[in-house]
Parts: C-alpha cells; structure tokens; sequence
C-alpha cells in the first residue's frame, strides 16, 4: 500500500474558540495562581493538553444519544441502555453508575480495604492511590523495572512484575491483599500498555491464592489496540474481541468514562460478585444516587452508552494512537527525551534527563511545565515529585521515581496543526532548558496536593 497520511477520521461539526493571550498576560496568570497550572483559567491557556479526562469531542451520535435520554429518577431507559453496553463490553453482571473514576474507587475501596491490607496495582494513578490510603491501606506500585526507566524500550512497560505480586502477597498475606489492581494504560507510568500475557499472568496468580482481580480500565480501548500492534497472534483480531478478553480475565473493574467512554462525565464500577456489589450499591444511595443513576443525568448514560462502541472503531484507534506518537516522535527527533515508547493518551517529558541541574525537592518537572506555558501557552502536567512526592514531618520530602511532564491529548479535538504548534514550543524551550531554575512549595494540603499548591521560583 502506497504511504498515506493518517488523517483525523471526522469532520469538524461544530467549533470552539481558541484565546491567545499575550505573554505578559500569561507572566501575570503564573503570578496569580502561585505557578500551579491548575489554577489557570482555561482562556488563559493557548493548547490544554492538561488532560484528555472529559476534555474529548463527542460524536453527533453521542449528541443525537443525549436527546432521547430518559431522566427518570428510577429504571429509566437510559441506565438499560448503559448497563446492557457495559455489559455488552465486560461481561461483568453488576454494573453501577457513578459521577466519575474516583467515585468507583471510593466506593469500592470503601467496601474492601481497610487498615492493614495492601492493594497491589502496577501503578496507582494519584486518586487511586488516595482512595487506598484514604482507607488506612497501603497502595503498593508493582511496576515491571523496565516500566521506570524513561528511555528503555519495551512494548509492554505497564505490565505488572509478577515475581514481586507473588512476593507481596508471600510478605503480607493474601488475606490482607483485598484486591489485585491492574491499571490499562498505566497512567502514571507513562500511558504504557499491559499485555494480555501479564493479564493472564495476574489472573493465575489471584487464582491460586483465592484474591479478586480488579482492572482500572479507563483507558482499556487504547490498550487493546497496542495489543493488537504489539502483542504476537494478535494482530487479525479486532480492537473488541481483545477488550472482551482484558475484561473477560478480571472479577470487577472501576471506570471512568471521561477516557475511554469519550464522555464528558462519568464512570461505572462492575463486578461479577452480587454481595460485594450489594454492599457498594448502598454506598452509592448515600453518595451518589440511586442505582440506576449514580448521579449522572440519563443523558449522561446515553453518551458513555454510545462511546463505549465508537472508542474500539479501529479508524478512531489508529488515528488516536498516531497522532499521540506523531507528539513523540517530534520531541523525540529534536532531542527531547521523553518516555519512550510515547503512551497512547500522553507523551510524557523526562524532566530529571532535559533539567538535571535541578533537583527533585525542587521539581524539575513543575519547572518544565511552567516554563511550556510562559512561552508558548501550553498547559500539561506535573507528574512527579509534585504529585507523588512524599513530605515529612522534619520538612524534607521523598521524591517520586520519575519526575515527568505530561502533554495528554484529548480525543478528536485537536488537529495535527495544534500538535505541530505544541512541537514547536516544546522544542525552542528544551532548547532553554539549562537556564531554567527550581521552585519550591509555599502551600499544600493534606493530600492530593498537587491540585492547590502555591509555588515560588527558588
Ligand atoms: N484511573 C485512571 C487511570 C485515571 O487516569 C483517572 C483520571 C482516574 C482513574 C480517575 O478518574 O477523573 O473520572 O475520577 N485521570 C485524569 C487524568 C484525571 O488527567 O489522567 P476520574
């Protein structure tokens, strides 16, 4: 077949404004909000790339979907609908709506975790990670090594070690292990995919000692179709029978459907268990809403419904993957070291390696991110010692193993002449990097500190 471009695979239906602020505009943003790009407002930013959580485009049919959803407090159409996709997809039986990812997580931590138990995860992302610890629990990164090493190739850097699970669960006990988690992509390790061979090899090993396996599945359409690209004997087989055999391998899964369910809000948590799922039902009536639900409107149900089916059409996922590797390859071909190979909803900066004149306790990463906005409007995200840094009572702290900027592209919102501009900006500040300096904190909270922290340069 003769080279083509692999363009967006849609039309533009309806637009949304961009604004430019000017640069001392952007200065004076930096100064109001303490350095914390969360802080910004979004028409002070040029590209967000902070997230491509809810921030997709949705499809006509989803709009259309929205129309005809059913606003009835209980049973509504709509939920039937939802829960018949869910399961359609899963095959899990128990299917509970929620407002987004971390409600499931809650709930279901809530009902199984509890002081002294360790939940295993290849790697938490941060309110998995809060929920867990929120409980008394310990959340425990079991990462393959090569999934922390920025620079090495691998095709599945988010597979879990299964010699260090066996080695948890020998440590700890199974019976304090309430659930085996399993992240699809591995968010905070770069957005790495998980074969279906450590799947499988997870499942074992929650088998022969009697532990439920859990999948964080929000990203679960563009890890199949790395398992489809990467994964020997899977090449022929469609982006869904692979979902179906991710899901078809774990007991429950929490998801949120501002990822992969191209939703702009939403989530599930589904289980095979009726009497876990009881138990979170119960939790979900005092948080969240009544059951068929979960505090979404019914239109909200019908667009997840209808995302969930369009996010496995192979044209969208061969788009999707390369235009977030087409990001990789232009960072990469500058010189700009970035987790390598780029994940499928992010490529993420190796901050450490582009500014190793500035420490861990002064956040390299946070430094990069700033810096991307002041010159060229872009906002990404910290994901290192700001978010996974661990404070002490004497005022040092325990920096993360990985100090990275991430750079998340939304779904089908941004054409490849955004990408280009985000290339260009991310390359002339590498090009600066030497010169940039280290800040440090001025506030934080108690947890999830990297949404409302101040900063100060250093
Ligand atoms: N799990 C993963 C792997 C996630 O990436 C997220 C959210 C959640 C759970 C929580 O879901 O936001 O619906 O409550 N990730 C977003 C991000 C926020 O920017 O990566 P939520």
């Amino acid at each position: 077949m003769p080279y083509r471009t692999i363009i967006e695979p849609f039309r533009i239906h309806s637009v949304q404004e961009i604004a430019f602020p000017s640069e001392p505009e952007r200065v004076a943003a930096l100064e109001r909000v303490g350095y914390n790009l969360f802080g910004l407002h979004a028409d002070e930013v040029i590209i967000d790339l902070l997230t491509d959580s809810g921030t997709g485009s949705m499809s006509a049919d989803q709009w259309a979907a929205m129309m005809v959803g059913d606003e009835s407090y209980a049973g509504s159409r709509s939920f039937y609908r939802f829960a018949d996709a869910v399961t359609g997809l899963t095959g899990l039986p128990e299917v509970i709506p929620v407002h987004q990812g971390r409600a499931a997580e809650w709930i279901l931590f809530s009902v199984v975790a509890g002081p002294g138990s360790v939940v295993p995860n290849n790697t938490h992302f941060d309110t998995t990670r809060a929920n867990v610890e929120y409980q008394g629990a310990e959340a425990r990164d079991l990462v393959i090594a090569e999934g922390r090493d920025p620079a090495f190739d691998h095709p599945f850097k988010g597979n879990m070690d299964l010699d260090a699970l066996e080695r948890t669960i020998a440590e700890v006990g199974a019976h304090n292990i309430p659930v085996v988690m399993v992240t699809v992509t591995n968010n905070s390790g770069g957005g790495q995919p998980v074969s279906l061979e450590n799947l499988r090899g997870i499942r074992d090993i929650c088998d022969r000692h009697a532990i439920p396996f859990f999948m964080d599945a929000a990203r679960f359409a563009e890890n199949s179709w790395f398992i489809k690209l990467r994964e020997p004997g899977q090449s022929e087989r469609t982006p869904r029978q692979i979902a179906e055999e991710m899901f078809s391998l774990v007991d429950g899964v929490t998801f949120s459907a501002k990822k992969d369910g191209i939703a702009n809000i939403g989530g599930f948590l589904a289980m095979r268990d009726p009497e876990v799922a009881a138990k979170c039902r119960n939790l979900l009536i005092l948080t969240e809403g009544f059951p068929t639900y979960g505090g979404l409107a019914g239109r909200d149900l019908e667009a997840i419904a209808v995302g969930l089916a369009e996010v496995l059409d192979e044209g969208y996922l061969r788009y999707r993957i390369r235009s977030t590797e087409y990001l990789g390859e232009k960072c990469r071909d500058g010189g700009v070291p970035i987790v390598w190979p780029p994940g499928g909803h992010a490529i993420y900066i190796d901050a450490k390696a582009l500014l190793p004149h500035v420490p861990a306790s002064q956040y390299p990463a946070q430094s990069l991110a700033i810096e991307l906005y002041r010159d060229g409007g872009v906002r990404g995200v910290e994901i290192g010692s700001v978010m996974f840094g661990v404070p002490h009572d004497d005022g040092t702290e325990t920096p993360a193993a990985m100090e990275l900027v991430r750079l998340a592209v939304p779904r089908r919102t941004y054409t490849q002449s955004h990408i280009d501009y985000v290339a260009e900006v991310v390359l002339s500040v590498a090009e600066r990097a030497p010169s940039l300096g280290g800040y440090r904190m001025t506030e934080q909270a108690p947890w999830l500190r990297h949404f409302t922290a101040r900063f100060a340069p250093v």
